[in-house]
């Protein structure tokens, strides 16, 4: 049962939970007109303290398309946070007008602590460089689409490993699925966390590699993950600047990648996919942002009870 609970961390709903979730998403992507009125009278609230294009737009989108409505602010400063109001203020006040709301926030840990305060479902909608899980759930139903199955799976994550919350939420999720094995494909600046690596990996006996060259081990992945070098969350620009070009997906590369392969990423890009990569089959990243709307829709029900 969904309905009242908070989404902050990948773990928090059971596989059960989430299937449940993939089932319903399904049926709306089918038949996307039996769910107009699902949430009529219901609001959505949406808390950006952080730039946002695909979370806070198929959120929106999705309310939306649900029959419901939505108000929310997607910068700070546009809000009374300007003033120096406390994340408990703020979601304890917007409890008042909101039924479900979505928060996205620099500080890891942000949304957590807000739900705590909450009377109404929180999501977390990226927390800093930490967890990202509706983006996860994007991810898995895409991948569970494409692949037809969410196990046996060699998964090859590349670029910011270190501060991308999205490889942080997903290789969390796929680890509860049998015989997943990770690359992980890094400079060794932008490795993962080590909580990651040792509570999460190595804890659950998870097959993984650490390496740092694309080129050897794109042939041997089922599913490339590829992620931005997250400019915001650098200490310094010297360092943004020596690792923003370290992967470059292109053509060339493509070439060594086997047939069956898909490339996902969260988006935005900035420069690791070329856009010549676009037309190729295996190129799932702008499919992969539709299914995250879908997958909303049907979280929203699912968290609201809604029929
Ligand atoms: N994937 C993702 O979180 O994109 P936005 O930052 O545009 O929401």
């Amino acid at each position: 049962m969904l309905k009242g609970r908070h989404l902050i961390d990948p773990m928090d709903f059971s596989l059960e939970e989430i299937e449940e979730i993939f089932k319903l998403a399904d049926q709306i992507i089918l038949n996307p007109e039996s769910y107009i009125h699902s949430c009529d009278g219901k609001i959505l609230a949406t808390l950006f303290y952080e730039p946002s294009t695909r979370t806070r737009l198929s959120f929106e989108a999705a309310m939306l398309r649900l029959g419901g409505k939505v108000i929310g602010f997607s910068e700070p400063s546009s809000s009374s946070v300007a003033k120096g109001e406390s994340i408990s203020d703020t979601i304890r006040t917007i409890a008042c007008y909101a039924d479900i709301a979505v928060m996205r926030h620099p500080k890891e840990g942000a949304p957590r602590v807000a739900s705590m305060y909450s009377d109404i479902p929180l999501i977390n909608a990226g927390d800093g460089g930490h967890q990202h899980p509706t983006q996860t759930l994007t991810d898995l139903l895409t991948i569970k689409s494409k692949k037809k199955n969410l196990s046996n799976l060699t998964i090859g994550l590349c670029g910011d490993l270190k501060f991308g919350r999205t490889a942080h939420s997903l290789i969390k999720a796929m680890s509860r699925y049998k015989n997943n094995k990770f690359i992980l494909i890094s400079p060794k600046e932008l490795k993962v966390p080590d909580y990651i690596r040792r509570e999460v990996l190595e804890k659950n006996n998870i097959e993984f590699v650490e390496v740092e060259r694309l080129e050897d081990v794109i042939g041997m992945v089922d599913i490339l993950y590829m992620t931005r070098v997250q400019r915001e969350r650098f200490f310094n620009e010297e360092d943004y600047i020596r690792l923003k070009d370290s992967y470059i997906l292109d053509g060339e590369k493509m070439k060594n990648a086997n047939d069956e392969m898909i490339i996902l990423h969260p988006l935005p890009r900035v420069n690791e996919i070329s856009y010549e990569v676009d037309n190729d089959p295996r190129a799932c990243y702008f499919g992969q942002a539709k299914y995250g709307m879908y997958v909303r829709m049907a979280l929203i029900a699912k968290m609201l009870g809604v029929k």
